[in-house]
């Protein structure tokens, strides 16, 4: 140590500190150091070692930073938990090849201590990866380096650096969390790749909060992590995983070298994240971000419990299983876990079965075994050989999946992933419970049977009732049918059952304003909630439009249309009675940050082809062609499942056979979904419909409202088509980058990137300018469902050279409201 030490001495009698020098490229052993004034650039120029201070104190680091980013990025530290006081540190190498830092009072307060080898003729050298390494001068070998940063990461893994163990020398790279922005010191936080030596254990990747397991990734299942759907290979990055005798490791590496990414492992957010940074924006953007809901936590449900986040509660045990205390779990105590409901009777080797379970997240590998070249029949028998196993997979789901993987004792944290895709897992089962479920499943089919058979036999009992009014929609369908008069086929309420069921329209059981009067939740006799809408009676305007809806839904059957339950004329008091949707409507979820969250791509993406079924539906496929006139996020409601209904046909258009567009003075819609012809000149069609939808869809992706504007004084003023999110979405896409319109949590990882560019592409086809280059719905759907190559979108509606003005029903000006939230903005076009 003395000799080390003295060594390190004679060096700095041989420093010379220029403070002159701004830049050198790479500093060698003998003749140079890194002082506090002095920075190291990459080759290329895209990193930069030196000294920082993260916040204002004197507290001095040695890191790595971006050298092309204007916001300082910091990926790598030294001394993390030891600053230095003030700029008199010093980097140093000396001739055995060790890296160290000094601090003032020339104490070592870092070193690279780890080195094995003994160097010749040792130097320093940053590479454009941001890399710091330390080689002999004349050998570029990676795999010859003495000593490479990439080895000791801090909180951010870089292109090219390998998260996980290198079994030969037992270096294992985690990334961990800084304490504070302000403090480097590692964290509670860290993600890295869980590998028990010498244990034959599926490896696994996860966040840990020190020793303890907070959110796992999964194991690696050949292609992706299990915890992690749906990942697919991306236009931005392709990413590995290695698993061999010498090497156990995650990386990625980008496609494109002018992009900039990273993960980071974030001690404010409890989370690891992948960061992009937006040359646009001038900021780093989320995209990936774990854990993104509940289910993503670790061990949530209990043993052998499983985390569905679509359910509620979210925690339900495996099948064959029970809560091991019923009275905890009702109360959304889930930490005992379930147990089996019929024990295992191991021993006797043929009175055990295996359930298959599909799209999961496979349980924690702690307790596992795992052989690469077994195959699924050995693996099961290997699994009923030992009484302990509990279940079995394959370990890698190309080819129709191949490798054997075991599980022993329970199971811990399984989360149901939403599109599945997964590899299956086959839980243990004593042949009582298998057979007993198959039973069920019988009982259950034959009691739906015959509660269908009961509804229809009801249905002959509806109340008919003629309608007399002959408003607009009716004439049109009498003129196209020939017949005298419309029938409306529709059960009516009492207003006595109304009362009853609303509570007398008790302000407790308002659920919203809808746009013709306050919405209020119901409870039938039989336990059947309802949405009671109820006509506000001020509003004569709105009584047309009760009648419209009516007649319009009674004919309507589709799962992506909401259901109209029956109606209630007496007096002044018109209603119309729905379905109950409990998850209320979409701009509940995606325009707000907390509940955006719940909301995934893959449930989006059923969102948006729910939605797009239904107007295909409402376009084509009904004996009748509608137009719904005003599609917007608010008028999509979401059921239990969260699948979308398609609400609200106030304003809704019957065309006869074959009208294909038709022309108002009076423009009525919701301002930002409205296509340019409909507003410039009160033309609607189809194609009006699917401008109004491929906004939506843009809503969907970005989580972000399109905007028109309003000016106290002007009435409604269009600042300029940028605020228009189609528009925004079109800018984005020409100049290749469509990625940043992305919403943090629309995509909580890079997997389904491409199905989201390819959506983005949809919708700005959806709001081209020109009606006639706007696909059909049915075209829409087919885009959606496909992967073929798509259009190039022509220029989105826009409409900057039309002069607005505008009038509500009363003919004052509409509040700013009105016009952003509601339906009843009337425009009148010159
Ligand atoms: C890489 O990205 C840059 C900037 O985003 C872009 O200009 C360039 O065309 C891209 N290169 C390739 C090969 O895609
Ligand atoms: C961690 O998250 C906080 C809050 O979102 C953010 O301000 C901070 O910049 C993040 N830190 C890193 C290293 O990304
Ligand atoms: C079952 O597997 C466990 C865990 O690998 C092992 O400890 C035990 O010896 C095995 N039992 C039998 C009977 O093979």
């Amino acid at each position: 140590m003395m000799a080390f030490l003295n060594t390190l001495l004679i060096i700095f009698l041989f420093l010379f500190r220029t403070g002159s020098l701004s830049v050198t490229d790479s500093i060698t052993s003998l003749n140079s150091a890194l002082s506090d004034d002095i920075t190291l650039v990459s080759k290329g120029g895209n990193f930069e070692l030196g000294f920082f201070s993260p916040s204002a104190s004197q507290n001095r680091y040695l890191g790595i930073w971006y050298k092309n980013i204007p916001v300082r990025t910091v990926v790598w530290v030294a001394n993390g938990c030891s600053p230095i006081n003030g700029s008199s540190g010093l980097l140093a190498i000396n001739d055995t090849g060790h890296l160290t830092l000094l601090d003032q009072h020339k104490n070592v307060v870092w070193t690279t201590m780890s080195l094995i080898k003994q160097a010749r003729k040792p130097m320093v050298e940053l590479l454009d990866s941001g890399n710091l390494v330390v080689r002999e001068v004349e050998d570029t070998n990676p795999e010859n380096y003495l000593w490479q940063s990439f080895d000791y990461p801090s909180d951010a893994l870089l292109p090219g650096m390998k998260l996980g163990w290198d079994l030969r020398t037992g270096l294992n790279r985690r990334i961990s969390s800084w304490k504070t922005w302000d403090d480097p010191c590692p964290a509670n936080f860290s993600w890295g790749v869980e590998f028990y030596k010498n244990h034959d254990v599926f490896p696994d990747t996860n966040l840990r909060k020190g020793s303890v397991i907070y959110s796992r990734s999964g194991p690696w299942i050949g292609v992706k992590y299990s915890g992690a759907p749906a990942l697919k290979p991306n236009p931005i990055y392709n990413f590995t995983f290695i698993n061999n005798d010498d090497e156990v490791y995650y990386t990625f590496d980008l496609k494109n070298k002018s992009v900039v990414s990273r993960i980071v492992v974030n001690e404010t957010t409890s989370t690891w994240e992948r960061k992009m940074w937006s040359e646009r924006e001038q900021r780093w953007v989320t995209y990936f971000t774990n854990p993104s809901d509940r289910c993503d936590f670790y061990d949530v449900c209990g043993v052998n419990g499983n985390c569905v986040i679509s359910s509620s509660p979210i925690c339900q045990c495996l099948k064959g299983f029970r809560p091991k205390s019923q009275q905890q779990w009702d109360s959304a105590d889930w930490s005992q876990g379930c147990v089996r409901k019929v024990p295992l009777s191991c021993m006797n080797k043929h009175k055990d079965g295996f359930f298959k379970l599909s799209g999961l997240k496979l349980p924690d590998t702690k307790r596992s075994w795992v052989k690469k070249d077994m195959n699924l029949k050995d693996c099961r028998a290997t699994c009923l050989n030992n009484c302990s196993c509990m279940a079995y997979s394959n370990t890698d789901i190309r080819e129709q999946g191949s490798g054997c993987a075991i599980w022993f004792d329970n199971l811990m944290d399984i989360r149901q992933i939403a599109g599945g895709g997964g590899l299956d897992l086959y839980i243990r089962m004593p042949e009582s419970e298998l057979g007993r479920d198959d039973r069920k499943v019988k009982i259950v089919v034959i009691v739906v049977i015959g509660g269908m058979s009961v509804m229809i036999f009801l249905g002959y009992y509806f109340y008919r009732r003629d309608v007399k009014d002959k408003t607009y929609i009716n004439k049109r369908i009498t003129d196209r049918n020939g017949s005298q008069e419309e029938e409306l086929e529709l059960p009516l309420f009492d207003l006595s059952t109304i009362n009853v069921a609303t509570d007398y329209f008790s302000a407790s059981n308002k659920l919203g304003e809808g746009g013709f009067g306050p919405v209020y939740l119901g409870k039938l006799d039989d336990g059947q909630e309802i949405a009671v809408k109820r006509l506000s009676m001020s509003s004569g305007q709105g009584l047309n439009e009760l009648k419209n809806e009516v007649k319009l839904i009674a004919q309507l059957q589709h799962r992506n249309l909401v259901k109209l339950l029956g109606c209630c004329v007496q007096g002044d008091d018109n209603m119309l009675v729905y379905e109950y949707m409990p998850n209320t409507s979409l701009d509940f979820f995606i325009f707000d940050k907390k509940q955006g969250k719940l909301l995934e791509w893959s449930k989006r993406f059923q969102i948006i082809c729910g939605i797009a079924k239904g107007l295909v539906y409402l376009h084509e496929d009904s004996r009748l062609r509608i137009i719904h006139r005003d599609l917007k996020a608010s008028n999509i409601l979401l059921d239990k499942e969260m699948n979308p209904k398609i609400s609200d046909f106030g304003l809704a258009r019957i065309f006869g056979g074959d009208q294909i567009e038709d022309r108002t003075n009076r423009v009525i819609g919701t301002f930002g979904y409205m296509a340019p012809e409909y507003i410039s000149d009160g033309v609607f069609s189809t194609k009006s419909d699917v401008f109004s939808f491929g906004v939506l869809m843009l809503e969907i992706i970005s989580g972000k409202k399109t905007r028109g504007f309003h000016d106290e004084n002007q009435g409604l003023t269009l600042i300029g088509h940028n605020n228009f999110i189609y528009f925004q979405a079109w800018t984005l896409f020409k100049e290749g980058r469509p990625f940043e319109l992305i919403d943090n949590y629309v995509i909580s990882s890079y997997e389904n990137l491409q199905k989201v560019l390819r959506c983005i592409n949809i919708s700005l086809l959806c709001v081209q300018q020109s009606h006639v280059d706007r696909p059909a719905m049915s075209s829409v759907v087919l885009m959606l469902g496909s992967h073929n190559e798509l259009p190039q979108p022509n220029l989105p509606g826009y409409l900057m050279d039309i002069d607005l003005t505008i009038k509500d029903h009363s003919g004052t000006k509409p509040d700013s409201s009105s016009i952003n939230g509601m339906s009843i903005t009337v425009l009148e076009a010159r």
